[in-house]
Formats: C-alpha cells, sequence, structure tokens
C-alpha cells in the first residue's frame, strides 16, 4: 500500500476551499435574514474553520470519477450543521467554551439568545443548500437530516447521558462518537459520493471510509484536547476530563488511544484500494487526519 506523505497544504487545496468559500458566502448572502442575524450566521459560518468536511465531499465526488463543482451544494449543506452544532456545542448549557477558531464564541460575541437563534438558522439554510443539491436533491436532503438525527443524540449521550445501563464505557464511548461526530463525517463522505453518481462498490467503500475517519476524528480531538495548547488548537483544551467526558483519553489512557488512531488509519487506507489511483487524495486525508495536530 502507498503511504501518502501528509502535505497540509496539498490536503487542504486552495482553490478547492476558495470554492467552498464563495459557495458558502453566497447561500448566507441570498438568505432574507435581518442584519443582526446575517452577522451572526456569518460570523459562525464565515470565520475559518478547516472546511475538513466540505473538503471531504469534494473529494469524494472526484474520487468517484465526476467533478467538484457538482458537490458544492451538498458541501455547503454539511458544513452549515458543524457550523451549527458547534455553535449550540459552546453554549453555556453544554460545554461552556469561550474560545472557537481563535476567537470569542458566538454567545460571547453575541449573547445567547442571538447564539441559539443563529445555530437554528444555520440548520434551517443546511436543509435549502441540500434542496439545491446538483444530484438527487431528496436523497441529499435525507442523508444530511439524518447525520444531524445522530449528531444530536451523540451530543445528548455526551452532555445527558442516556445510555442502557449495561452499556460499559467503551461501548459508551463509541456511540457518542460515532453520533456526535461520526455521523456528519460520514455523510459529507456519502453525499459527495451521490453527487458524483457513484456506483455501489465504490459508495460502500467510501461510506465504509467516512465511518472509519469519522471515529478518528473525534479520537484525535479527544487527545489534541490533552496534549495540546489552547493557542495551537485555538479553542479551551484540558477540560473534557474535567467536565468527567467520556473521551479517548479517559476511556483507553493515551497509549492505547495512539494505538486505536493507528489501527483505525490503517483501516482506512485499506478500504480505498477497491478505489484505485481515483482516491489518492484521500489517502493523503487519511494520513493527514491520523497525524494532525490542530
Ligand atoms: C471540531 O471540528 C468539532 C468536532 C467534531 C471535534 P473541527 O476540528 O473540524 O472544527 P473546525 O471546523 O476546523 O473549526
Ligand atoms: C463536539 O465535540 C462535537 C459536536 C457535535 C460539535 P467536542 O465538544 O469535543 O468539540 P470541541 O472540542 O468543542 O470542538
Ligand atoms: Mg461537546
Ligand atoms: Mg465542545
Ligand atoms: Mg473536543
Amino acid at each position: 500500500m502507498r503511504v501518502a506523505p501528509v502535505v497540509e497544504s496539498e490536503v487542504f487545496c486552495r482553490a478547492l476551499l476558495a470554492d467552498i468559500e464563495e459557495r458558502l458566502r453566497r447561500f448566507v448572502d441570498e438568505a432574507s435574514y435581518p442584519p443582526n442575524l446575517k452577522e451572526a450566521v456569518s460570523y459562525a459560518l464565515l470565520g475559518g474553520g478547516k472546511r475538513l468536511r466540505p473538503l471531504l465531499t469534494l473529494r469524494c465526488c472526484e474520487a468517484v470519477g465526476a467533478s467538484t463543482k457538482q458537490a458544492l451544494e451538498a458541501a455547503a449543506s454539511v458544513e452549515m450543521v458543524h457550523a451549527f452544532s458547534l455553535v449550540h456545542d459552546d453554549l453555556p448549557a453544554l460545554d461552556n467554551d469561550t474560545m472557537r477558531r481563535g476567537r470569542p464564541t458566538l454567545h460571547v460575541e453575541k449573547g445567547e439568545a442571538m447564539a441559539i437563534l443563529a445555530g437554528d438558522a444555520l440548520l434551517a439554510l443546511a436543509m435549502h443548500a441540500a434542496c439545491c443539491a446538483f444530484k438527487e436533491p431528496a436523497r441529499i436532503a435525507h442523508e444530511v437530516t439524518n447525520a444531524t438525527s445522530a449528531m444530536i443524540t451523540g451530543q445528548v449521550y455526551d452532555t445527558l447521558g442516556g445510555f442502557a445501563e449495561s452499556a460499559t464505557p467503551r461501548e459508551r464511548l463509541h456511540l457518542i462518537h460515532n453520533h456526535k461526530t461520526g455521523a456528519l463525517i460520514r455523510c459529507a463522505c456519502r453525499v459527495g459520493a451521490l453527487c458524483g453518481g457513484a456506483r455501489h462498490e465504490s459508495f460502500a467503500a467510501i461510506d465504509r471510509w467516512g465511518d472509519l475517519i469519522g471515529l478518528m476524528f473525534q479520537a484525535v480531538d479527544d487527545l489534541l484536547d490533552v496534549t495540546q495548547s489552547a493557542e495551537h488548537v485555538g479553542k479551551a483544551v484540558a477540560k473534557d476530563c474535567e467536565a468527567g467526558k467520556l473521551t479517548y483519553p479517559s476511556v483507553y489512557g493515551i497509549a492505547e488511544t495512539r494505538h486505536e488512531i493507528s489501527r483505525l488509519r490503517t483501516e482506512a487506507l485499506a478500504t480505498l484500494e477497491t478505489l484505485g489511483s481515483n482516491a489518492e487524495h484521500l489517502l493523503s486525508i487519511t494520513e493527514y487526519l491520523a497525524a494532525r495536530t490542530r
């Protein structure tokens, strides 16, 4: 198996990032919001972020042989759900965080009422964007809706519990992570493949890959919470343990967390084999996601 070097600037291709920003901005510009809501939505959606999920959508569309342009609306939809999830995740009633993407969180900047409402608006805008998808808009909207429900379920598990009594800590951890983070990342990949008109075998490979990297993404996020500085990651760190959250390091320990990340990486790389040379960018993304530090 070829091991792609991790070149961050290659993974985060400037031209694709520019296409994503332009499409997101256009959706916001076209929305009929009062100026204060537009400002809040813009702050949450257009204020930085890696844009990993929309990038996954575009690259998965390309991996099944289609133009990335076909996936821009679906990509925007997924990123809007992500931005909404972050705004609400940071609220005092949830993680109570004051820094996001290196800036004050939306509720700190604009107040709690506006943060709640801007999150709601982002979710509605995400549904609108999904309905504008290039191919099978109803299917794309359905995919995004399901992933959003899973994300909210995951946030409930993470914040309020609700597990079966018999569930072990590892089972609980996987339920939280697969729902709160994995589902939307997997959805980003699935909708990209759908926009590209994927056939059954390549769709199944991308779906499995999305599932594995989605779980790996949150395992790495948990690890960064205990190994990186707030300045480096642009958000508060060392909070999960204090808040009593079930995380990879708290359940597995740091060494076994690293081992799990490496296992997920290997499995994710293996699922790409059926896609052949079309999956080159997905290989690099896998390597980046296993090694990222922010
Ligand atoms: C942060 O996601 C929230 C999690 C699911 C862990 P990202 O690390 O992708 O956040 P941005 O979009 O780059 O800010
Ligand atoms: C958040 O997980 C997942 C979401 C659905 C937003 P975290 O609470 O760990 O994300 P960060 O660390 O605040 O970005
Ligand atoms: Mg949280
Ligand atoms: Mg949080
Ligand atoms: Mg975190």
